[in-house]
C-alpha cells in the first residue's frame, strides 16, 4: 500500500484526528499558562513591591488595628475579645473588631493595595495559644515608602489608644536588692542591648543569659519583672518544673517568643539536678518526670538566636545543684547571688514603706531585725510591713513576730 493512502486512511480514523488537535491545544495551552506564569512572576518582581509580617512580629497587632480601620468596608470582621479580671475583683471586657483572614482591598495613599491575612492551620503559637499568622500586604510600583508609611501610621495609631490605659508596672526601684547588686545587672543588660554590632562582628551568636539564684522570697522574679518594665520588653515565663514542658514544645516556645522579650526560665533546677549525683539521691530526676531532657534544654538554649537581642534569665534556689554544662559562659554569662537582706536593705525597705520617717528609724529597724533573725528575705519582711500598714513604731517593736 501507498504511503499516501496509510496517511488518508488515518485521516479518516477519528481518533487520529482527534488526538493530533488535543495535543496541538494543549501544548499551546501550556505554553501559554507557562508563558502566563513567567509573566506574573516577570511581573510580580518588577512591578510589584510586598511585605509579610508574622504575627510574632511586633508590628503585627498594630497592623491588624490599622486594617480595621483602613478597610472600613470589609464586611468580613473577626472578634478578639480581651478580659482582664483586676484584683479588685472588676472585669473589664472589650471587643475588638479585626479584618477576618482572606484578602481585604485598602485604596491608600492613591493607591490600591492587597491586604492579605493567612492563617496556619497546623500551627499555634503556643505563647498565647493563637493560631500562627501573617500578613501580607502587595502593592503596585516599586516605592517601598508606601510599607514605611503604613507601619509609621499603624505603630502611631496604637500607642494613641495606648494612651489612655493604666499599665500597671512594677518600678524597678521598688526591688530592693543588696548595694550595687541590681545596679549590676541592670548595666549589663543594658551594654548587651545597646552593643549588637560587637557580636556581630566577632560571629558571636547575639544572646546573654543571666542566672539569679539563692533563698525563696529574695526579689528574683520580682527583679527581672521589673526589669523587663523597665527595659519595655515582654517576659516570656517558662517553668522547668512544668511537667508537661517537653524538648519540642521548649524549643518551639524559645523560637517563637516575640522579639523585645526576656525569656525567664524559673527553678532551673527542678528539672534535672547534676546528672553525677545517685537516682537514689534524686528520686524526682530520674523517674523520667517530664519529657524535657538535659540534652534538650541545653540545645534549645543554644539554638536561641537571632538578629535581635535575645536575653534569658535563669533563676534557682539551689545552684549547687545545677549542672556545669548549663552554667558554663556562652549559656549563663552572669551569675548573681540574690540572698537574705542586709542591714542595708532593711533600712531601705522601711524607709520606702513607710516615707517620711527618720533615718534613724530605718536603721534601727534594720539593727533589731538582724538582731533576732539573722536571716531574714525580703518577702517576710514585706509581709511583716503589711501587717504594720500604718504603724512604723509597731513594726519597729514588733520585730520579733517577722514571720520564719
Ligand atoms: N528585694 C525585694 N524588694 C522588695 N520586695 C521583695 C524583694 N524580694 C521579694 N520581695 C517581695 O516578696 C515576694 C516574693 O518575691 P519573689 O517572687 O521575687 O522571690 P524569688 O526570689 O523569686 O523567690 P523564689 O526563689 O521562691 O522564686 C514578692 O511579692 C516581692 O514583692
Ligand atoms: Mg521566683
Amino acid at each position: 500500500m501507498p504511503f499516501s493512502d496509510i496517511l488518508d486512511g488515518l485521516k479518516d480514523n477519528p481518533y487520529f484526528g482527534a488526538g493530533f488537535g488535543l495535543v496541538g491545544v494543549g501544548t499551546a495551552l501550556a505554553l501559554a499558562r507557562k508563558g502566563a506564569q513567567v509573566g506574573m512572576i516577570f511581573f510580580r518582581r518588577h512591578y510589584m513591591i510586598t511585605l509579610e509580617v508574622p504575627s510574632r512580629d511586633k508590628s503585627y497587632h498594630w497592623l491588624l488595628s490599622w486594617i480595621t480601620k483602613h478597610a472600613k468596608h470589609t464586611q468580613h470582621l473577626s472578634v478578639e475579645t480581651s478580659y482582664q479580671a483586676h484584683e479588685s475583683g472588676r472585669v473589664h471586657t472589650q471587643f475588638d473588631f479585626h479584618p477576618s483572614p482572606g484578602n481585604h482591598i485598602i485604596w491608600y495613599g492613591r493607591k490600591w493595595i492587597q491586604v492579605e491575612r493567612t492563617r496556619e492551620k497546623q500551627m499555634v503559637d503556643l505563647h498565647t495559644g493563637t493560631p500562627w499568622e501573617s500578613v501580607t500586604f502587595t502593592a503596585l510600583g516599586r516605592d517601598r515608602q508606601i510599607f514605611f508609611n503604613i507601619l509609621q501610621e499603624a505603630r502611631e495609631l496604637a500607642l494613641k489608644q495606648e494612651d489612655g490605659r493604666t499599665v500597671i508596672r512594677r518600678p524597678l526601684s521598688s526591688v530592693v536588692l543588696e548595694r550595687r547588686v541590681g545596679e549590676r545587672i541592670v548595666d549589663d543588660v543594658k551594654e548587651f542591648i545597646g552593643n549588637p554590632r560587637w557580636y556581630t562582628d566577632r560571629g558571636i551568636p547575639y544572646r546573654r543569659g543571666y542566672l539569679l539564684y539563692g533563698p525563696p522570697g529574695c526579689g528574683k522574679s520580682s527583679f527581672i519583672t521589673a526589669l523587663a518594665g523597665e527595659l519595655g520588653y515582654s517576659i516570656c515565663l517558662m517553668s522547668l518544673s512544668d511537667r508537661t514542658l517537653s524538648d519540642d514544645r521548649l524549643n518551639h516556645l524559645l523560637s517563637v517568643a516575640p522579639q523585645q522579650s526576656i525569656i525567664l526560665l524559673e527553678d532551673v533546677d527542678a528539672a534535672f539536678v547534676n546528672r553525677e549525683l545517685l537516682p537514689n539521691e534524686n528520686p524526682l530526676a530520674f523517674q523520667g518526670m517530664g519529657r524535657l531532657t538535659f540534652s534538650g534544654l541545653l540545645n534549645s538554649l543554644d539554638g536561641v538566636a537571632s538578629s535581635e537581642a535575645r536575653i534569658v534569665f535563669m533563676t534557682t534556689n539551689y545552684i549547687e545543684r545545677l549542672d556545669a554544662a548549663l552554667i558554663r559562659p556562652g549559656r549563663v554569662d552572669l551569675k548573681q547571688y540574690i540572698g537574705h537582706c542586709s542591714h542595708w536593705q532593711l533600712a531601705q525597705m522601711f524607709g520606702r514603706f513607710y516615707p517620711g520617717q527618720a533615718a534613724s528609724d530605718w536603721d534601727t529597724f534594720a539593727e533589731r531585725a538582724l538582731s533576732v533573725h539573722a536571716e531574714i528575705s525580703a518577702a517576710q519582711v514585706q509581709g511583716h510591713f503589711l501587717l504594720h500598714k500604718s504603724d512604723p513604731q509597731g513594726a519597729i517593736d514588733n520585730v520579733k513576730q517577722i514571720q520564719e
